[in-house]
């Protein structure tokens, strides 16, 4: 990847790993940080040699954008972003500046990221010749605070090897770019557990929903009345979003996502297999009995989803270290809220039946 192997830390991310961090960042390296959806590997938006090192330490193609994160002050608002050359509000409608500000005030700092006209500031090299910049205010009280001592915008993709499962702790990032990376402060599992919701403000006002995320499509609503969240069609192009690409999160054991129509289509005998199983019922246990072995991971079963979001890539990450013939995870029955994201991961996760 042309860079020196390193030996990677981990830190505690308290004041004394958010300013060993921030002095990194400042240098022009990367870090990884926590986010209250998955650790992200940050570098300065504004410092080129820092967001090219992001792509070769996650061998991520130039044609895949970043999300640019901002802290407190440079996300107060929309003018704010504006004077930091984040965005550009000559290029915004007048309905586009107000759904803006209404999805900015009902959900920063959260898992919500904007897709609005690019600043001066904001590279080709971020947004892959774009003319959008992808913008969220994370949560997490140390992403926060390294955000507020840079006083500057972080670029963050998630912390994983390019289409791999995405980081929930800082043990799964060590896993996946020990050597790549100086530095992870750990700030414990991520809360959400699924990467953030993209939406695009169009000229008019509505939403185009890119990526379905922490913030569920109903909140969305709630928060817009009148506007339409449109859901992704499937025929869109990847230079959309990459992340839409359809193989991501990929377990490095073959995986495939199963109901009760298409199990019968997996060859089983004498292999050891990961279940993950999405609902309540152990149905896929009791069909398959010529199996070597069943290693079992169920994810808590809520109706919005929260608490299977936050366990679902840790779930994922375990059964890959087991070293099994093949994972076989169940097509959740529900669509509603996070599921939906949850849909959307397994989907891409798993190879085709
Ligand atoms: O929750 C999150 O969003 C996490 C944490 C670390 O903040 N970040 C994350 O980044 O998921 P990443 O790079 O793994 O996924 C970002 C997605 C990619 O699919 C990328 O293609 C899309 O956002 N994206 C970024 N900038 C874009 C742009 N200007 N236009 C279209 N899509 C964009
Ligand atoms: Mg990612």
């Amino acid at each position: 990847m042309g860079q020196n192997l390193k030996q990677t830390k981990i830190s505690a991310g308290d004041d004394t790993g958010i300013l060993a961090a921030s002095k990194l960042l400042e240098q022009g390296d990367v870090v990884a940080l926590p986010t209250e959806t998955v650790y992200g590997l940050s570098g300065i938006a504004f410092n080129a040699e820092a967001v090219h090192k992001i792509f070769s330490a996650k061998g991520r193609p130039l044609t895949d954008p970043l999300i640019t994160h901002v802290g407190r002050i440079i996300g107060e608002s929309l003018a704010a972003l504006n004077a930091h050359g984040v965005i550009d509000l000559e290029k915004f409608s007048t309905p586009q500046k107000e759904v803006s500000a209404k999805l900015m005030s009902a959900f920063w700092p959260g898992p919500l990221t904007l897709l609005l006209p690019r600043g001066k500031r904001i590279t080709d090299l971020i947004t892959a010749g774009h003319e959008n910049v992808a913008v969220r205010m994370p949560r997490h009280e140390v992403f926060l605070g390294v955000l507020d001592k840079l006083g500057k915008p972080l670029v963050a993709p998630s912390a994983n090897l390019f289409g791999r499962t995405s980081p929930t702790s800082a043990q799964h990032v060590m896993h996946q770019l020990n050597g790549r990376i100086p530095l992870i402060l750990d700030g414990g599992d991520s809360q959400v557990g699924v990467e953030s919701t993209i939406v695009r403000i169009e000229s008019d006002g509505s939403l185009t929903l890119l990526r379905p995320g922490g913030v569920s499509v109903s909140e969305l609503e709630q928060h817009l009345p009148g506007a339409i969240a449109k859901a992704e069609a499937t025929t869109t192009p990847v230079t959309v979003a990459p992340g839409l690409l359809e193989s991501h999160y990929a377990p490095k054991t073959p995986t495939f996502l199963v109901n009760e129509a298409t199990l019968g289509h997996i060859e089983t005998k004498d292999k050891s297999i990961g279940v993950l199983l999405t609902s309540e019922t152990n149905w896929i246990s009791e069909r398959i009995i010529d199996a070597r072995r069943l290693t079992l991971e169920v994810l808590p079963y809520d109706l919005e989803g929260r608490r299977a979001a936050q366990g679902l890539f840790a779930a994922l990450h375990r059964l890959d270290h087991l070293e099994l013939d093949l994972i076989l995870v169940e097509d959740p029955p529900s669509e509603g809220f996070l599921w939906l994201a949850i849909k959307d991961r397994l989907k891409r996760a798993a190879k085709k039946l």
